[in-house]
C-alpha cells in the first residue's frame, strides 16, 4: 500500500458539520475522490457511487474485523443471510404491522398538538422512531429509553471514532439481545411469536442462528430504524414547513406522499455514508486505488449530483425514481426500505390529517445535526 496521501479535506471539522449538504456538494464538484484520514477515500458523484454499488467483488464490504449481518459480508456469505433478513420485510408483514404503526404516529401526534410549540425532533421524531422499533421487535416499553440512549452513545463514539467506545456500544446492544434470548430458553417461558421467537427458529445451512448472529441481526436494523427514521421524519416536516404550497397540497392529495417522501430525502438525504474496501487495484475517480483501501460513498452529495439531477435543490414528483440512491443499489440495497416507506407514509399521514398548520419559529431557527448523523439536532415549531 501507498503512503497515506495527504489530505485533501477533514470531514469532522466545524466548517463541514455547520453545514454538511453545503459541504458535500462543495467537495463534488472540486473532484470525484478525496482523502482524509477519518474516512479514507471519499467519492461523492453519483456515477462512481453506482459503480462501487454494482461492483462488490471489487468493493467489498468486509470493512471491519467485528461480525455485522449481513452488512459486513459479501458473497457467498453475504447471499444466505440476506435472503433470510428479506423474509422479515415482505408485504404481509408490513400491512400486519401498519395499524401498530398509526396507533403509535396517533397517539404522539395528538400529544405534541395540544402544545401549540414544540421541539419537533426530542419530542416527536425521536420518540416515533423507537416505539416503532420496539413495536416491530416485540420489545417492551422500557426499551424505549435504552435504544434512544444507545443510539446517540453510538452516534457520538462514530465521530469520535473512538473504536473502544464503539466496541463497548455493540456489546452493550448483545447483552440487551442476551437478555431476551435467556428469558425465552428458560424452561416454562411464555410462548411468543414476536421477531426474536422467528430468529430462533432459523435454520441456516441447517444450523440455528448463533446468538451473536442474532444480535448483529438486530443491531442493524436498529441503527437502521432508529437513528435513520427519526432523522427522516425531521427532514420530512422541516422540508414541508419551510414550504407551505407543498404543504398544503400533501394535506388535500395524500396518495402523493409515497412519491414526495422520496424526493424530500434525496434532497436532502437522512444516512451520510457507508464503507467499502477495495479488494484489488483499480482506477476510480481519476486515481489508481491499491487493494485493501478505505471507500466511503457519500449518498448525499450522490444524491444532489447535477449530473443526474437538473436543478437538484427543486423538489420534483417526475424524477425518475430508479437513479434516486436514498436506499443504496445492487446486492447491499436496503432491506428494510418497505418497513420505512410504510412508517413515514403512516406518520406523515397522520401528521397531516391531525393539524392544520406547521411553521417554523422565527426567532429560533433549527440546528443542524453532525455526522454521521444528518437533518436536524434540533427544529422547533408551531405545530396547530
Ligand atoms: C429512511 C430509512 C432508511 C434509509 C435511508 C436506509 C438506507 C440504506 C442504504 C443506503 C443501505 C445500503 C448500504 C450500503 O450499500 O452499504 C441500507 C442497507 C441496509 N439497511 Fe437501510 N435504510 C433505512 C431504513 C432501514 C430500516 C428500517 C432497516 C431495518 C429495520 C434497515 C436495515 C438495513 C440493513 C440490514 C442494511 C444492510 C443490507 C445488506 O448489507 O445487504 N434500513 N439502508
Amino acid at each position: 500500500m501507498n503512503d497515506r496521501p495527504e489530505a485533501d479535506w477533514d470531514p469532522a471539522s466545524g466548517a463541514v458539520q455547520n453545514d454538511q449538504l453545503a459541504a458535500y456538494d462543495a467537495m463534488r464538484e472540486r473532484g470525484p475522490l478525496a482523502y482524509s484520514d477519518f474516512l479514507g477515500w471519499s467519492l461523492f458523484r453519483h456515477a462512481d457511487v453506482v459503480r462501487v454499488l454494482n461492483n462488490d467483488h471489487i468493493f467489498s464490504n468486509a470493512v471491519s474485523r467485528h461480525l455485522s449481518v449481513p452488512n459486513g459480508m459479501d458473497p457467498p456469505e453475504h447471499t444466505g443471510y440476506r435472503r433470510l433478513v428479506e423474509g422479515y420485510f415482505g408485504p404481509k408483514r408490513m400491512d400486519a404491522f401498519e395499524p401498530q404503526c398509526r396507533d403509535i404516529a396517533t397517539s404522539l401526534v395528538r400529544s405534541v398538538s395540544r402544545r401549540n410549540e414544540v421541539e419537533f425532533i426530542s419530542a416527536f421524531a425521536e420518540s416515533f422512531a423507537v416505539r416503532v422499533q420496539c413495536a416491530f421487535l416485540g420489545w417492551p416499553p422500557e426499551m424505549h429509553e435504552l435504544l434512544r440512549r444507545w443510539t446517540q452513545n453510538n452516534r457520538a463514539a462514530t465521530l469520535a471514532q473512538d473504536r473502544a467506545a464503539m466496541a463497548q456500544i455493540a456489546a452493550e446492544f448483545e447483552g440487551f439481545v442476551d437478555g431476551l434470548l435467556r428469558s425465552r430458553r428458560v424452561s416454562g417461558a411464555p410462548a411468543c411469536d414476536d421477531i426474536i421467537a422467528s430468529l430462533l427458529q432459523e435454520r441456516l445451512a441447517g444450523q440455528p442462528l448463533r446468538d451473536d448472529v442474532i444480535a448483529s441481526i438486530l443491531r442493524n436494523w436498529t441503527v437502521g430504524e432508529v437513528g435513520t427514521i427519526s432523522t427522516s421524519v425531521g427532514i420530512l416536516v422541516h422540508h414541508i414547513s419551510g414550504h407551505v404550497d407543498l404543504q398544503q397540497q400533501l394535506r388535500a392529495q395524500p396518495s402523493l406522499l409515497p412519491a414526495a417522501i422520496d424526493e424530500i430525502l434525496r434532497i436532502h438525504g437522512p444516512l451520510v455514508t457507508n464503507r467499502r474496501i477495495t479488494t484489488c487495484p483499480v482506477s476510480i475517480g481519476g486515481r489508481t486505488l491499491d487493494a485493501g483501501e478505505r471507500i466511503s460513498l457519500n449518498w448525499i452529495a450522490a444524491n444532489r449530483d447535477g449530473r443526474v439531477f437538473a436543478d437538484p435543490d427543486v423538489f420534483r414528483l417526475d424524477r425518475n425514481p430508479a437513479v434516486n440512491l436514498l436506499y443504496g443499489a445492487g446486492i447491499h440495497v436496503c432491506p428494510g426500505a418497505a418497513l420505512a416507506r410504510m412508517e413515514m407514509r403512516v406518520v406523515m399521514e397522520e401528521l397531516l390529517e391531525r393539524t392544520t398548520s406547521f411553521q417554523m419559529i422565527a426567532d429560533k431557527p433549527p440546528t443542524n445535526a453532525v455526522y454521521p448523523g444528518s437533518g436536524f439536532a434540533t427544529l422547533p415549531l408551531y405545530l396547530r
